[in-house]
């Protein structure tokens, strides 16, 4: 099939690379210049596994294509795929500002039957907007649905080739058998229904995601407070196949571009049907306080915050990614500076990326985990690279001025802790500790 995709972001992006692996003819469509040179030399404009390979090979056997002209991709293409951003309104709602600018576009370029296929995560309501727009502006048959895409960041590539579901949601019979066939050879996990529920089906995945993290993330709290261990206690609840046990892992809670923007959407959503969504506010604001949790750890350990050195492990959100899209990192090490410490921040790729937003004379950007935790007081480890995980922890003690390692994501297990001198303290799991070491105040 012929396709263009709009937008080059995350979702656009590995799509249209995906689409084309499966043997479609892809033309990928982005206003930005930049991103387009980037992509014509054949490099991602983001960090994700196997991308830049797949856009090689695709590109080289001519099913790929990247461009600024929007008139050309519409033409020679049968489907148009919206992906371009919904970033957050100051109140939370998402802003349909490019949406409406692109359908606007597709609609004066169409020159045949188009399917605008919506990919970018939007309110109820938006695809029968877009279909309105566009009717507004062409004579050309059309028909629009909504494919709404739950890729992760850091596995996109993974994900979009191997979804656990397709969601289509459509008015139009001709459309559906279209977009069934484009999406067969990914899974037979295909759910057709109408395009208001495929919208939902979106928001509310990532809300119960979202909720299944603070849910965690609270009986972590309380794991803390009596005594239990929350990592045993997501693992005896994950069996059970009504739980499941993804999306159990206790600590400083969720970043990311979709989690908070979409929980934060889906609040208004509701509020605008005159509908209080009281639990997913709980949701949001326990994930907040969430981010200060290992504070209050930290300072258990080193008494006095003023005056100390703090390696920050890890800014990105999450591992393999260098996205630090609201990254626990940017409110946790704004809360070290002010409290008087020094901070030494190291990230093995997002680091360039959170430094180009947030930078301050009391941080000391770093090039390995051990370069951040010589001299230092204390560890705070928030994101779980491998790099830490395999990291030699009797050589980053004797580089350390106090072995103390507050360790956000659970990475470290007892065995390994019992070892050191380090004194350790993780999210939900006071019995791994060692209380040996006596930290100067
Ligand atoms: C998420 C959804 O998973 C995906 O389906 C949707 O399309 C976009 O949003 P992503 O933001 O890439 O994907 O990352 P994800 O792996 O879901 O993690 C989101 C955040 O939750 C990260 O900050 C991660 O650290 C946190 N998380 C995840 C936890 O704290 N605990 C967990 O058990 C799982």
């Amino acid at each position: 099939m012929k396709i263009s995709v709009v937008g080059t972001g995350y979702v656009g992006l590995v799509s249209g690379v995906c689409f084309s692996e499966l043997g479609n003819q892809v033309i990928c469509v982005d206003k930005d210049q930049r991103k387009v040179d980037v992509l014509n030399k054949l490099q991602s404009p983001i960090y994700e596994p196997g991308l830049t390979e797949l856009i090689e090979k695709n590109y080289r056997e001519k099913r790929l294509e990247f461009t600024t002209d929007l008139s050309y991709g519409v033409k020679n293409s049968d489907i148009v795929i919206i992906a371009v951003g919904t970033p957050p309104l100051p109140n939370g709602e998402a802003n349909l500002l490019y949406i409406e600018q692109v359908a606007t576009e597709i609609a004066t370029e169409m020159n045949d039957y188009k399917i605008i296929m919506t990919k970018s995560t939007v309110p109820v309501g938006t695809n029968h907007r877009i279909k309105e727009i566009v009717s507004n502006l062409t004579k050309f048959p059309f028909d629009v649905v909504s494919v709404p895409e739950f890729l992760r960041e850091g596995s996109a590539v993974k994900d979009t080739l191997n979804p656990d579901r397709i969601v289509i949601g459509t008015e139009s019979e001709a459309a559906m058998k279209i977009l069934t066939d484009l999406h067969k050879p990914l899974t037979d996990n295909i759910i057709v229904t109408d395009i208001r529920s495929a919208e939902m089906i979106k928001y509310a995945s990532n809300a119960f995601l979202a909720t299944k993290i603070s849910f965690i993330n609270e009986i972590a709290n309380i794991c803390d407070k009596v005594g239990a261990d929350v990592t045993k206690v997501a693992e005896g609840m994950g069996y059970d196949k009504r739980i499941g046990a993804a999306f159990l892992n206790a600590g400083i809670g969720y970043g990311g571009s979709c989690f908070p923007k979409d929980t934060n959407a889906l609040v208004q959503i509701a509020g605008n049907a005159n509908y209080d969504f009281k639990l997913l506010k709980s949701v949001i604001e326990v994930n907040q306080n969430q981010r200060f949790n290992i504070m209050e750890k930290l300072k258990a350990s080193l008494t006095t915050l003023s005056g100390k050195t703090v390696a920050v492990w890890g800014l990105a959100f999450k591992p393999n990614t260098d996205d630090v899209r609201d990254a626990p990192a940017f409110e946790i090490i704004s809360e070290l500076v002010a409290n008087g410490v020094k901070v030494k921040a190291f990230d093995p790729i997002a680091q360039e990326n959170f430094r180009t937003q947030f930078n301050h004379p009391d941080i000391q950007w770093c090039e390995s985990p051990l370069d951040a935790a010589k001299d230092s007081d204390a560890i705070c480890l928030l994101t779980e690279w491998d790099v830490f995980k395999s990291i030699n922890l009797f050589e980053v003690q004797n580089v350390m001025a106090n072995p103390v390692l507050i360790d956000g994501r659970n990475v470290f297990s007892k065995e390994q802790i019992s070892l050191t001198k380090f004194d350790y303290k993780s999210i939900g799991r006071p019995g791994i500790k060692n209380e040996k070491v006596l930290v100067k105040s």
